[in-house]
């Protein structure tokens, strides 16, 4: 029966090429324009929901006037959320459009990581690079840098970036951290300095390259001079696709806000003053993030604007533990944890970990100056894009992300009935299922471990009944409801459902991924290991 199907849709397709082909043009001109969307996805590094000025009206803050503006002429979205609270967790389940557990990154690949994102996993530019688009990428990948596990073997036609965080090498000028860490080649025992660990401390046995496609142009690189590298590679990027008449995912991925921070500074701040503060460092940072924004929404507007969308978003909340040199969680300050000790913010489930600033503009298709508080997450970047360019993920796995164009483009409120936040702080548990959203409530089933400015780390607890909270009652997560309520009662047994669905449906998912993390010093990006910190050149 299959087979006789099969043979004659092959012969009725051989006769029929001619009308296929017209067909096809019929379909894209009833359904609207033919022209696929350009996209451009920027995802800052630990941005604060409360460092956009739009989200904190009442701060009169003007940080971000061209993220404003883009505000004022698209929709922001109030409550999205990035799918885990650190770096490659994060960007993993945005390129794929599945939470850890399926895709295999449950928490960050190191310098010496001899792999990265499971070649079994399938990317949004490998999509859409199949689907005729040009795929460009600036900035951090942090999904494995060796090999076979680089941007360019994973969808993406060009790339020029840091292959990890800004952190993960030295530079010859630092940029501003905590603790501040020494330039390269600096005299004192390597040793002891690599000891302080991947939590705030520095490395320093490596330089930062700078890699343009899958070779490495300057190591290490100046970080005062990457932002505006950045600027000229996205504009390029963007004339030149214009010129070809070829769509394109441009993903940027931004350094900022990620210490250390290498901002223009004010001229009262100076860049030799060791611990120059009030947040002069951040803001500047903060402002000259949003001047790259703005440096990319004019050149896209400049080139093909009305076919453009440009969605701006966070890969995880601020890094609480760098104090003056880590952003704003806004009203989202995770009270419970903080009175207990610990951060709320990066590495937790709290919103100030997960609440990201997000921005989504396209002239004449997203409504200007609207709102949406509609449940989303980073998942869903890969099927709206996918959807809005006519292409269809492989059905041979699952899918956490959901299609926002009806959000984005038909003022639909409704997102996420449920979204998971994954463990990405407390050790053993990493990728497990930590806290639970449906509607306005929000269950926690794991706390703490995460640290705080001063260096206060809440313990890691269990809980079990969970924590649930009132987010719409009680946006700061000081208060969780009492247990013997009816209103707990049903909470918990809709959420203690939900969380085994979705465990079910993982282990019956067929293409589940286990990410390699195993590291090695060979691994590491060198330009010449004759050289110390792995130095393209040597001191001259
Ligand atoms: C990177 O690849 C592009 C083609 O996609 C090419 O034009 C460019 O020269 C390459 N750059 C380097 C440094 O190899
Ligand atoms: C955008 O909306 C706000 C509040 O709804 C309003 O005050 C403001 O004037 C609007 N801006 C524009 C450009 O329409």
């Amino acid at each position: 029966m299959e087979v006789g199907f099969s043979l004659f849709l092959l012969s009725g397709m051989l006769m029929c090429g001619l009308l296929l082909r017209t067909v096809s043009q019929y379909g894209a001109h009833v359904d609207g324009p033919s022209k696929k969307p350009n996209f451009i996805v920027i995802l800052a590094d630990d941005i604060g929901w409360g460092d956009l000025d739009v989200n904190q009206p009442d701060k009169k803050a003007n940080n971000t006037p061209y993220l404003n503006l883009m505000a004022e002429q698209g929709l922001r979205l109030t409550d999205f959320h990035s799918p885990a609270s650190t770096c490659s967790p994060s960007r993993a389940a945005i390129l794929t459009g599945r939470y850890g557990l399926r895709n295999g990154v449950t928490h960050n690949f190191a310098v010496g990581s001899v792999a990265g994102l499971p070649l079994s996993e399938v990317t949004l530019p490998q999509l859409l690079q199949k689907a005729g688009y040009y795929t460009a990428m600036i900035g951090k990948w942090h999904l494995g840098h060796n090999g076979p596990y680089g941007p360019t073997n994973r969808g993406f036609d060009y790339y020029f970036g840091i292959p990890y965080s800004n952190d993960m090498g030295c530079t010859d000028i630092s940029g501003y951290n905590l603790p501040q860490c020494p330039p390269c080649d600096s005299p004192g025992p390597q040793v002891i300095r690599l000891k302080r660990g991947v939590h705030g401390g520095c490395y320093s046995k490596v330089g930062l390259p700078l890699i343009e496609n899958s070779s490495i142009v300057e190591q290490p690189l100046d970080l005062w001079t990457l932002t505006e590298q950045y600027k000229s590679a996205a504009t390029r990027i963007i004339q030149n696709a214009r010129e070809r008449g070829q769509p394109y995912l441009l993903y940027i991925a931004l350094a900022h806000m990620h210490v250390p921070l290498a901002p223009p500074l004010p001229p009262d701040v100076s860049a030799t003053a060791s611990r120059p503060d009030d947040g002069k460092v951040y803001t500047a940072s903060l402002r000259e993030m949003d001047d790259l924004v703005g440096v990319v929404k004019s050149a896209s507007d400049d080139t093909d604007k009305d076919n453009t969308l440009i969605w701006f978003t966070g890969d995880n909340g601020p890094w609480e533990q760098k104090c003056q040199y880590a952003g704003s969680v806004g009203p989202f300050k995770g009270k419970w944890q903080t009175s207990r000790g610990g951060g709320s913010a990066k590495r937790t489930t709290w919103e100030g970990g997960h609440r990201v600033p997000t921005v989504v503009y396209w002239p004449g298709r997203i409504s200007a100056n609207t709102t949406s508080s509609a449940l989303l997450s980073g998942m869903d970047i890969f099927p709206t894009l996918l959807s809005l360019a006519g292409v269809t993920p492989p059905s041979d796995r699952r899918y956490d992300g959901i299609d926002a164009t009806n959000i984005f483009l038909h003022g639909e409120r409704s997102g996420h009935e449920v979204l998971f936040h994954p463990n990405s702080g407390a050790a053993g548990t990493f990728g497990d299922l930590q806290t639970v959203r449906t509607g306005k409530h929000k269950a926690f089933y794991i706390t703490g471990a995460a640290e705080a400015c001063g260096g206060a780390t809440g313990r890691q607890q269990l809980h079990d009944p969970p924590l649930i909270f009132d987010l719409e009652r009680d946006e700061t997560e000081e208060t969780p409801l009492e247990v013997q309520t009816p209103e707990y009662q049903a909470v918990q047994e809709r959420i203690a459902r939900r969380r085994e669905e979705l465990l079910w449906d993982i282990a019956t998912d067929k293409s589940v991924s286990a990410a390699d993390y195993t590291t090695d010093k060979s691994a590491a990006p060198c330009c010449d290991p004759r050289h110390a910190v792995c130095r393209c050149h040597p001191l001259g």
